[in-house]
Formats: structure tokens, sequence, C-alpha cells
């Protein structure tokens, strides 16, 4: 199941209750908070009738899904259990080839279990991919994936989401748990960044006192 976001009516206004440091760093909202939430309903909805009776395990990865999976739990409405693991980047290299170092592995074994692997964003797919081959050596009963977003076109590894809620264009997006250097996760819809930002250089931290 998917959902163009051209199938969204644009342009809508930016919300008033958003700080003007991300008012400025915005160039426009793609996708509004309830536009979100009803697709959101949708997948959960999906879910609950595919995996009634399967007790299935919801795998995220910190810290993009945290609102995705928060929403997406509430909207799911049979016995579930929720884990979360976090990565980090070996290197550059490393990055380009998808693996990853786990700094945190799941508590819960997965093995003989229905996994929904939720994700925020698939892009090229490479660290999915190599996720995915390090729970399948676990012998899940099932693994599928349900992806917030998809932009197919990047992909570098055939990687296919059995819930998709919506497919992206080629645009650098933040909000709804998405950052951009760990800032813009907490606005509860998506925007896209303007482009100069993403150029621009680290600034320092500021002075502590
Ligand atoms: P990939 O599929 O391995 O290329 O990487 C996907 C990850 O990159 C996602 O889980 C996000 O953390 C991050 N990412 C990809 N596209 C975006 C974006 O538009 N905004 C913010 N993060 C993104
Ligand atoms: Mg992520």
């Amino acid at each position: 199941m998917t959902f163009q976001t051209s199938q969204t009516p644009t342009p809508k206004k930016i919300p008033e209750n958003i700080p003007d440091e991300y008012r400025q760093a915005i160039s426009r909202l793609l996708i509004d908070e309830n536009t979100l939430q009803n697709r959101i309903q949708e997948m959960g909805r999906a879910i609950s009738r595919d995996y009634a009776a399967h007790n299935p395990v919801f795998v995220g990865v910190l810290k993009g899904v945290l609102f995705f999976m928060a929403d997406l739990l509430r909207y799911t409405t049979i016995p579930l259990e929720v884990d979360f693991m976090a990565v980090s980047n070996y290197s550059q290299e490393s990055r380009d080839q998808g693996v990853v170092r786990i700094t945190k592995d799941l508590d819960i074994c997965i093995e003989g279990r229905h996994v929904v692997f939720v994700e925020d964003i698939i892009d090229t797919g490479l660290t999915l991919g190599y996720l995915l081959k390090m729970l399948r050596s676990r012998h899940p009963a099932s693994l599928e994936v349900a992806a917030l977003f998809d932009r197919p076109n990047r992909r570098l590894v055939n990687i296919q989401a059995r819930y998709v809620g919506f497919h992206l264009p080629d645009l650098f997006v933040v909000g709804y748990g998405l950052d951009f250097r760990e800032q813009f996760r907490n606005m509860p819809f998506v925007a896209v960044l303007n482009p100069g930002i993403l150029n621009q250089q680290r600034t320092p931290p500021p002075p502590s006192f």
C-alpha cells in the first residue's frame, strides 16, 4: 500500500507554533500532520488485520523512527511487543556499504517470532539491507518491513517494504522524527529543508555556561 505525496493537497501553510529557527530553515511543508496521521492509521489497520493472533514483534532503529513507531503502535489494535536497536557507522566507507555497528541490540529473542521492521525512510536501502540480513540469521518466523517513507528511485539494494506510507520525491526532508544534524525531529509534520541549509558548514557549539 503506497500513497504518492503528489496526492496530498499542497501547498499548506506552515503551522504557527514552531520555533523561528525551524521556520527560517524550511522552504515548504510537504506532508501535514493530519495527512500523516490518517495514513499511519490506515497502516495500523492493515497490520492489525494481517497479524491478528500472531503477536508480532515491532523492531525499530533509533532515533528517526521514534514518532512513527509511537503512532503506528497506537493504531495497531492487536497484542504485540516492541523493541529497539541503535546503530552507528564505523566510517564513511562502511556507511557506503551499509555496514553498521550495533550499539544497542534487541532485548527480545526473535527466533520463531513474526517481526515487523519499522523504518522511518528507505533511501538507498543499504543500512536496512544489512540489518534485515542480520535479523534473518536469527530465524524469525517472518520478517516484513513497514516504512513511513520510501524513495524507490534512490535504491541501491533490492528491498520491498510490505507497508509503505508515502513515496517521497528526491528532496531532503525533516520533521516527524527525521533530522538534519539532530534538529527538526520534534515538528509534527514533514517539511523540505532549504537547499542552502544543507550545504552550510557545521556551526561551532554554543559556549557552555
Ligand atoms: P539508507 O536507506 O541506508 O540510505 O538510509 C536511510 C536513512 O538515512 C534513514 O533511516 C534516515 O535516518 C536517513 N535519511 C535518508 N533520507 C533522509 C531525509 O530526507 N531526511 C532525513 N534523514 C534521511
Ligand atoms: Mg533511520
